[in-house]
């Protein structure tokens, strides 16, 4: 395997997407975590899995970024995971420190790495990485938007009985409980999910889309969701690697696009070999526009936070 890629965080989040990415047969891996022998462990074990699946990838564990070394893309999934009753932001002040530092030590190694950061506040985190990296806008992406449409297509699913194959979802704005699930643009194989379902039915897919996370964190209770996110974030590398100019919705640092700048925000963008090669922008209706705009004010609001913490 030629590419490489680097997962910080080898808890749930990363060793489930080393899992996901092993299987697409795409990189060789290295998963990175301060806990001792733990990376080693779960890389070690998923290697023991692979000749089951015929899949040959190099999977390494450490706890030195030194193991790092030319990747082409480097995953941040280190951080502390919501409780029950937690809300994104209450991992602010604790993941900022993390994901800095991480950001540091992984350009050491990989100084032309292009970035995906999982670990929430997502679109502050992002940020964060940018400036603390001085990453040009199209080296790094949040993953948030697949994840987030992937959950609201699942209910939409459920409640219908159509193949998931079939059902096509946008959710854009922040990753928080303002997010946008665009009831408009959806559609199960075309026909808009406006049409398809009764308003209390659609209102209700909104309502559990945007709370997402939150349902399974209390179902968890120890911890937050992590095969959704992990698959999610596999989908944006491989799109990378691959070349495949593949339009997903996903977090991406805004200079104007949508009226909005200075802020990582969940948009469609198109992902390639460059990473983010460009923003797709919708022509939204005015309650569309309304709903992102209140998204973007809770983004501010956390970006103001962090800038009260941290100098960056
Ligand atoms: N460097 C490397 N790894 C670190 C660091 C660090 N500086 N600090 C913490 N970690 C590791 C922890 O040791 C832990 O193994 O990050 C891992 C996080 O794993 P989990 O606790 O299992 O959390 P997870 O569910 O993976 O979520 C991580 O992703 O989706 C987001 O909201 C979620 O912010 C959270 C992050």
């Amino acid at each position: 395997m030629t590419a490489k890629i680097s997962i910080v965080g080898a808890g749930m989040t990363g060793s489930t997407t080393a899992h996901w990415l092993a299987e697409r047969e795409i990189a060789d891996l290295v998963l990175v975590d301060i806990v001792e022998g733990m990376p080693q462990g779960k890389a070690l074990d998923l290697l023991e899995a692979l000749p089951v699946i015929g899949r040959d990838v190099a999977v390494v564990g450490s706890n030195d970024f030194s193991a790092t070394k030319g990747s082409e893309i480097v995953i941040i999934t280190a951080g502390i995971p919501r409780k029950p009753g937690m809300s994104r932001e209450d991992l602010l002040t604790t993941n900022a420190k993390i994901v800095g530092e991480a950001t540091t030590s992984a350009l050491k190694y990989s100084p032309d790495a292009l970035f995906i950061i999982l670990t929430n506040p997502l679109d502050t985190m992002a940020y964060l990485a940018m400036k603390t990296g001085k990453l040009p806008r199209e080296r790094i992406v949040g993953q948030a938007g697949i994840l987030d449409s992937a959950r609201m297509r699942a209910f939409v699913a459920l409640e219908t009985g159509v193949s998931v194959e079939n059902i096509a979802c946008y959710v854009l704005g922040g990753h928080g409980d303002e997010m946008v699930p665009l009831t408009g643009r959806s559609n199960i194989a075309g026909i808009p999910l406006r049409e398809y379902l009764p308003p209390d039915k659609l209102e209700a897919i909104v309502t559990r889309t945007r709370k997402g996370g939150g349902e399974i964190v209390s179902l968890l209770k120890t911890g937050s969701a992590y095969y959704a996110p992990a698959v999610a974030v596999a989908q944006m590398a491989e799109a990378i690697l691959k070349d495949k100019h593949l339009i997903v919705p996903a977090s991406a640092f805004l200079m104007g696009e949508y009226g909005l700048k200075d802020l990582f925000f969940g948009v469609p963008v198109q992902l390639g070999r460059n990473g983010m090669e460009k923003i797709v922008e919708y022509r939204l209706d005015a309650d569309e526009m309304t709903a992102l705009e209140k998204s973007a004010a809770a983004v501010k609001e956390s970006i103001t936070v962090l800038n009260s913490l941290v100098k960056i």
